[in-house]
């Protein structure tokens, strides 16, 4: 055998070898895995949200719809996801502040990621490919920022669905999305909040196939979100501006002020596996209420509250202990009505001595579609198909 058909064959076999690790080990570009939805917005400044399978670069495009730096022109504004001074590239999930927007103002928004390869010493990154809103949509998404001043307020409830997406997909599905301002969550989305996975099988990617890539989608815990390894990252999947859970989110003249209620039983259950600290957590509730109202901060809209335990069941610790903190303070700011969840029933809780204001308790088998006409609150509450439909109307107290 010759030199140079030994060679042939082993040039070959190196490149048949070769052909083989690259099927075996084939590399995937970045990809998006889940998102982008809107969270955290008011008139002036919004929060979007994302995941990629892949640690990366992020950023979201931006421009005013129809304006001179649409997304055809040359420049768009870029906003990088950061904190404290540097932008971030060691994590799957994307979270980018936008501030400076204009009120009521349409917004047309592309996102980005761009695959993190390696990290060395220093900042020394290498960069791999970028993935991007474009590959699946050409169009741009959208959004809207709230106006400035008083209009007509548009909003759906969702609460106590536990990880059914199948089912809030098929209640939603007669909803019209493009009038609506902000969806809800009151609570018990989730049966624990075990892993991420969890979070965007249960419900998240089912809200984002339906509206919240187009309009915000605001979280008020329920009891079961505060369970599970993986409840304490919950908070970054839905980022406020206070960093809290309870807040207030102002839409063009309403105060909604969101409570996070805490656990149902005493915070010594064994259920809780000793981590459970709602009792100080509702009076840290308490006090913000209090300086609230003291800096007038809360007082000069109407007050819409959603708490995810309605406050009159006296036999449970959380709502005995929610009625001696945080409702004395709510009684004191005209509150025009509440809204909850966690009964698994419809109900409705009149004012009275405990409770100065009404609270509609929604099922874990219907929606709230809520709206502001001529200075009230209407309220349709309905089950899949629009079964068992009811309406309700309550005054916006000034
Ligand atoms: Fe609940």
């Amino acid at each position: 055998m010759s030199m140079r058909h030994i060679y042939s064959v082993f040039m070959v076999k190196a490149i048949s070898i070769s052909a083989m690790l690259l099927v075996a080990i084939p590399t995937f570009a970045i990809r998006i895995t889940h998102g982008p939805y809107i969270c955290d917005m008011d008139s002036t400044s919004t929060t979007i949200v994302w995941f990629t399978d892949k640690p990366g670069l992020s950023w979201v495009e931006l421009a005013e719809a129809g304006g001179p730096d649409h997304f055809y022109g040359k420049e768009r504004n870029k906003y990088f996801a950061t904190r404290r001074g540097r932008k971030l590239a060691a994590d799957t999930l994307h979270r980018v502040r936008i501030n400076g927007l204009r009120p009521d103002c349409l917004y047309r928004y592309r996102i980005f990621t761009k695959e993190m390869k390696q990290w060395r010493w220093n900042n020394n990154i290498t960069y791999g490919d970028i993935a991007s809103s474009t590959v699946y949509k050409r169009e741009p998404y959208t959004f809207k920022t709230y106006p400035a001043g008083v209009r007509d307020v548009s909003f759906l409830v969702l609460n106590d669905i536990h990880e059914r997406a199948t089912d809030l997909k098929k209640m939603c599905k007669d909803i019209d999305f493009s009038k609506l301002d902000f969806v809800l969550l009151n609570g018990d989305m989730s049966n624990y909040v075990g892993t991420s996975a969890q979070i965007f099988k249960g419900y998240i990617d089912t809200l984002v196939s339906m509206c919240v890539k187009y309009i915000p989608v605001f979280m008020c815990r329920g009891n079961h979100e505060t369970r599970g390894a993986f409840a304490d990252k919950l908070w970054d999947f839905f980022p406020t501006a206070n960093g809290e859970f309870y807040r207030v989110q102002h839409v063009a003249g309403i105060d909604f002020l969101i409570i996070d209620s805490g656990e149902d039983k005493p915070d010594n259950d064994i259920e809780y596996g000793e981590i459970s600290n709602f009792d100080a957590y509702r009076e840290e509730q308490a006090r913000w209420l209090a300086q609230l109202k003291k800096d007038g901060r809360i007082g000069k809209y109407p007050v819409v509250v959603f708490c995810h335990i309605p406050p009159l069941l006296q036999n449970w610790h959380g709502c005995y202990h929610l009625n001696n903190t945080i409702l004395p303070e709510l009684n004191r700011m005209n509150v025009s009505l509440m809204l909850s969840g966690h009964l698994h029933r419809n109900d409705y809780q009149a004012p009275g001595e405990t409770m100065n204001f009404p609270c509609l308790v929604n099922s874990n088998m219907s929606y709230l579609l809520c709206y502001t006409k001529n200075g009230r609150l209407e309220v349709e509450r309905s089950e899949e198909n629009g079964k068992n439909k009811k309406h309700f109307i309550f005054e916006l107290k000034h």
